[in-house]
């Protein structure tokens, strides 16, 4: 058998494509080529696709894709060359590509695809889908509400702070990195966090603010989902909470802990928690759940990431390297993973015969 041709797609139309951009560059890197034969597939910030010789933010200067769609055989050309991947990784991450959207596309092309599909993805993205399902699955959630674009007029601050006390989180409902999320310390900062908020989404979240460390556990697997030992993002004094620049921008504002310095308890508690957010949400290959451990000691779920961040200073390869899988491994595992998930799939009949004229 010849390598497989696994088709790494990367950028995306989402406040996220310079982050994809840099954990796809990582996976190329480190993807056994001795196995695969990585295709390298730049989406721009518009939205239109690329194959490039290099993951890097020219994307441009690639071919551009067309593609002849069918469930059966779907063909890929660009420039001269026309292929059909065996698999796709979609290394996206936000809008389109982590929301069930591309996923939507890559399942009618009947190809296996790496990660959580389209149901599971698109609830995941949603953190007001998401803290709705895992309080109904009886996982701890920070206290919440929200509101609706068109209902924004009805807003008021002095609401919020009885529901929720101070100071509270104002976030986008749809968005990752931190793009759109603010907290709110008295009745000045409202108004900025709202329209913040709204400037990304239609939907925007309020929630209870968690005193105390951000914990991160990485699930890898299907049935059974493993989580690894809890990792810790340790933010700089400097910053209010983990925001977008904490996040990519100043490389002193975070010390990552992996594993956390956590008693065994609690430890197995958020792992415990993780799988079980996991399986809650329709997650499968991977994710990585982020949680709050609160200053008098409880647990909460804060979200789960379905296309975790792969870039050098990112949790998900980290903690599992801490577990002994180092990148390359990991990334070998993800695609066995999805092909024995895509395998069983195709058991269930998609017709169903019956007298119907059509
Ligand atoms: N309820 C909360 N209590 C305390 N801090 C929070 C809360 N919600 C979010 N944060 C802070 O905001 C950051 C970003 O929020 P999060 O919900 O994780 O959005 P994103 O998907 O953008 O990462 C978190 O990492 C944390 O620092
Ligand atoms: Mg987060």
């Amino acid at each position: 058998m010849g390598r497989k041709k696994i088709a790494i797609l990367y950028g995306g139309r989402s406040v996220e494509h310079g982050v994809s951009i840099n954990s796809a560059r990582n996976i190329a890197q480190f993807i056994d080529k001795k196995l695969f034969e990585p295709i390298l597939i730049g989406i721009t910030e518009g939205g239109t696709w690329y194959l490039t010789k290099e993951v890097s933010s020219k994307i441009k200067r690639g071919d551009k894709v067309t593609l002849q769609l069918s469930a059966e055989k779907p063909v890929f050309q660009a420039g001269k060359k026309k292929f059909t991947p065996d698999i796709i990784f979609p290394v996206l991450h936000g809008t389109d590509g982590e929301d069930g959207s591309i996923q939507g596309l890559i399942k009618a092309m009947g190809i296996p695809m790496v990660g959580t599909g389209v149901l599971g993805s698109s609830m995941s993205m949603s953190k007001l889908v998401t803290k709705k399902l895992l309080k109904e699955a009886g996982l701890p959630v920070a206290d919440f509400s929200y509101c609706y674009y068109r209902d924004r007029k009805k807003l008021k601050f002095e609401t919020i702070e009885k529901e929720l006390g101070l100071p509270f989180m104002v976030k986008s409902a749809s968005l990752g990195s931190s793009v759109g999320v603010s907290k709110v310390k008295s009745a000045s900062d409202f108004k900025k966090a709202i329209d913040e908020g709204f400037r990304y989404d239609d939907c925007v979240l309020f929630e209870k603010y968690i005193q105390g460390r951000e914990v991160e556990c990485a699930v890898l697997g299907n049935t059974p989902a493993k989580a690894s030992l809890p990792g810790e993002i340790i933010i700089s004094k400097k910053y209010e909470f983990y925001t977008f620049d904490a996040k990519y921008v100043d490389g002193e504002a975070v010390t990552i802990q992996v594993p956390a310095k956590l008693n065994a308890s609690i430890s197995k508690t958020i792992r415990e928690l993780s799988v079980q957010a996991y399986q809650a949400l329709y997650c499968e290959d991977f994710a990585r759940v982020d949680l709050f451990l609160a200053n008098d000691g409880k647990v909460y779920v804060n979200e789960i990431n379905t296309i975790p961040g792969f870039t050098n200073s990112s949790m998900f390869p980290m903690m599992w390297k801490e577990r002994g899988i180092s990148f390359t491994d990991l990334i070998t595992k993800l695609v066995e993973l999805a092909e024995a998930r895509f395998a069983s799939t195709q058991r269930a009949d998609r017709g169903y015969s019956s007298s119907l004229k059509y």
